[in-house]
């Protein structure tokens, strides 16, 4: 039996340097100095495949490829995918059982049974499906509600995967039966996302670093972009995150991964401590700012921080994320 192996092309550290740079100013994935190795083995597969025996070669080629193909297959091999239903259940009993019902409480006060999510950087479908599942769990007259699911992700090889809606192995390992039974139509040893399920999300190709096209993304009353921004450098992140201020309702509410902290980030939200998780919240600046909030925590207007400003609460936010760290190891059921 013949093992096949790719050789791993060698990469001097100024080549390294330029293909790590386009790809940070095109997609504001950041690789360190460390990461040369990852970047070495990603690429070479792909290098192999094209018949392209240096760096340099390949970065001219991608650059200057006008089709951008090349430059949606580099995306392809430089993302990290990695991800599962149900995906930090802390996180999304906060979702289901605290940050919701608030948010359905005001849908009713105004009259508008409308719920919008943006699920930003959205791998292989597994969280927007997640949230779709725990809306309809949730929502009892789910008729009565328009709810739109939009979720993108700029690797167009998990898009086809997350469109296509077949899950098998590890990423169900948090499922519960019942709701594999009730969501799922079972396919040999595949589970087949149902149609209901399905309709509620919009699947779409998007650069999170294209601030253009996500100047189109607003009205949101939640955004998730967990385990995202962790790849992203700084100055992208202070960016996008303003972004999603601006794309995010009054009253909406931002999930990162629970790992992740805003902290020397951004100043504009409200650090929202749930009994299951630590939320990131838009308030309501026409609403009375003297009160202090339900959580216990007093409003912050929004301010954004620039590429070198220091959070001057930053202390107290690297404590609170502690906490939050602690309580998260701590095993919490879903109901
Ligand atoms: C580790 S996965 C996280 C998936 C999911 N949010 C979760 O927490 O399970 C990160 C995803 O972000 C996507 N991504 C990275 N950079 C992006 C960008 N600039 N625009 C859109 N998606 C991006 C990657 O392709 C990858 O699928």
């Amino acid at each position: 039996m013949s093992i096949e192996t790719t050789q791993e092309i060698a990469i001097s550290q100024e080549d390294y340097e330029l293909i790590r740079d386009y790809i940070h100013e095109k997609c504001g994935i950041y690789f360190a100095d460390n990461k040369m190795y990852l970047v070495k083995n990603r690429l070479s597969k792909r290098m192999h495949e094209l018949g392209i025996k240096n760096y340099r070669d390949y970065f001219y080629h991608v650059k200057y490829d006008t089709t951008q193909k090349e430059f949606a297959q580099l995306m392809n091999v430089i993302t990290t995918n990695e991800t599962s239903f149900f995906r930090n259940e802390p996180q999304l009993l906060s979702f289901a059982e605290e940050a919701l019902p608030l948010t359905l409480k005001e849908k009713a006060k105004s009259g508008k049974k409308t719920i919008k999510i943006w699920s930003a950087g959205c791998s292989t479908g597994e969280e927007p499906y997640t949230l779709a599942i725990i809306l309809l769990e949730k929502l009892r007259e789910i008729k009565d509600w328009k709810i739109e699911i939009i979720a993108n992700d700029i690797s167009e090889q998990v898009l086809t995967r997350a469109r296509t809606g077949i899950y098998s192995g590890q990423t169900l390992r948090n499922m519960k039966s019942d709701i594999l039974l009730k969501y799922f139509i079972k396919q040999d040893e595949e589970y087949r996302v149902k149609p209901e399920v399905k309709s509620l999300i919009n699947f779409s190709h998007m650069n999170l670093n294209d601030i253009r096209r996500s100047l189109y993304h607003n009205n949101f009353d939640y955004i998730f972009c967990r385990n995202v921004m962790i790849y992203f450098s700084e100055e992208v992140k202070k960016t996008l995150v303003r972004n999603f201020f601006d794309a995010l309702n009054p009253k909406g509410y931002l999930y990162i991964g629970h790992a992740e902290t805003l902290h020397n980030i951004s100043k504009a939200f409200k650090l929202v401590y749930f009994k299951n998780a630590l939320v990131y919240h838009k308030e309501d600046v026409n609403a009375d700012s003297s009160k202090e909030s339900s959580a216990g925590i007093s409003i912050r207007r929004p301010t954004f921080l620039t590429k070198n400003e220091e959070d001057p609460a930053a202390g107290a936010s690297r404590a609170i994320d502690l906490l939050s760290k602690i309580k998260q190891t701590q095993s919490v059921g879903t109901k």
